[in-house]
C-alpha cells in the first residue's frame, strides 16, 4: 500500500485528482488551506497553511508521494503569491527532503514560456520566460524541484499545465488544453514511472494545434486521448483574443492583473 498526499485538493485540480487517482492499493492523504467537501471513503482528511514550515512537516509526512497542487492559479499582488506559490511550495519540499518523501509532482505552469511568440517551437529545455509574476513563482517551484533532485536526490516531475478545463473555452485553448482524464492520467504515469530524476513535462491534451513538445511526457508513459479540435467549430466563432501574439495569451499583457486564471 503506497501512501499519496494531494496538497489543493479542495481546488479544481485536487478535487479531480483525489477522484481519479483513487486505488486499491494507494492510501490518499488529502489537504488544504480551505475545508474539503466530498473528500473520497477512507482518505486522511488535513487542514492547513503550507506557507508555515511547521505545518507543512506535519502534513508532509509518513508518504511515498506527494502530489502539490497548493497555490494561487492566477496572477496576484506579490504578497499573496509570496505565501501561496513560494513559501508553500519552498516547505512542501523542504518537508519532504526532512521527512524521506520519495518523489514529488509539482503542479507548475506553460506561464513560464508565456512570453514566447506562438510561432516560436518551445520544449521543455527552453530557458523561462515568465509572462506575468505568477509564471515567475512558478518557475521558482521549478528551480527548487531541480535543487532537490540534484543535491538531494528527491524525484522530481514538473507538470507545466497549460488550460485545465472540463472542455476549451477560447482560441488559445485549443492549444493548451489539458482534459480532466488526460490530467488525471499524465499525473498517474508521473507517479508510476519507473525512472524518474527531474523532469518538466507540458500537460496538454493530444491537441492538434499544440504548441509544446510532448517527448519527455510520452517518455513517462502519458498518452492523451482528448484533442481540443472537437470544440474547435464553435470556438472559432469568437471574437478577437486578448494577447494573441504570445502563447501566454492574456497573461502576457503589459496590464495584466489577474481574472482570467
Ligand atoms: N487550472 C489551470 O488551468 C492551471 C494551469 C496551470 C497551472 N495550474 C496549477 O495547478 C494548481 C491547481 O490549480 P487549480 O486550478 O486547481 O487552482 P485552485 O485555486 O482551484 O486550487 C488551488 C488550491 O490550493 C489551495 N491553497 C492555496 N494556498 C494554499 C496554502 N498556502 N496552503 C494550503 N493550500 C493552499 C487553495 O485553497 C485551493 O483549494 C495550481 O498550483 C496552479 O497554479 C493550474
Amino acid at each position: 500500500m503506497s501512501r499519496l498526499l494531494i496538497t489543493g485538493a479542495a481546488g479544481r485540480f485536487g478535487a479531480v485528482m483525489r477522484s481519479g487517482l483513487a486505488r486499491a492499493d494507494r492510501e490518499l492523504v488529502l489537504t488544504d488551506i480551505v475545508p474539503i467537501e466530498g473528500a473520497p471513503q477512507g482518505s486522511l482528511v488535513t487542514t492547513g497553511d503550507l506557507s508555515d514550515l511547521g505545518v507543512a512537516l506535519e502534513i508532509v509526512r509518513d508518504v511515498d508521494v506527494v502530489v502539490h497542487t497548493a497555490g494561487i492559479p492566477d496572477e496576484a499582488p506579490f504578497d499573496q503569491l509570496l505565501r501561496s506559490n513560494i513559501e508553500a511550495t519552498f516547505n512542501v519540499f523542504e518537508a519532504a527532503r526532512l521527512n524521506g518523501v520519495r518523489r514529488v509532482i509539482f503542479t507548475s505552469s506553460a506561464h513560464v514560456v508565456g512570453l514566447y511568440a506562438r510561432d516560436e517551437p518551445v520544449d521543455e529545455f527552453a530557458p523561462v520566460r515568465p509572462d506575468s509574476l505568477y509564471g515567475a513563482t512558478k518557475a521558482f517551484g521549478e528551480a527548487i524541484g531541480r535543487l532537490y533532485a540534484d543535491k538531494h536526490g528527491l524525484e522530481v516531475a514538473c507538470i507545466r499545465i497549460g488550460s485545465f478545463r472540463p472542455e476549451p473555452e477560447d482560441r488559445r485553448q485549443l492549444s493548451t488544453w489539458l482534459s480532466p482524464r488526460d490530467a488525471v492520467q499524465l499525473v498517474d504515469r508521473c507517479i508510476g514511472a519507473e525512472r524518474l530524476s527531474f523532469s518538466i513535462v507540458y500537460g496538454i491534451s493530444a491537441n492538434a494545434e499544440r504548441w509544446w513538445s510532448d517527448s519527455t511526457a510520452n517518455e513517462l508513459g502519458y498518452h492523451p486521448v482528448d484533442d481540443g479540435q472537437a470544440f474547435a467549430a464553435r470556438i472559432r466563432q469568437q471574437g478577437p483574443e486578448p494577447g494573441a501574439l504570445w502563447q501566454g495569451g492574456i497573461f502576457a499583457e503589459p496590464d495584466y492583473r489577474g481574472g482570467a486564471g
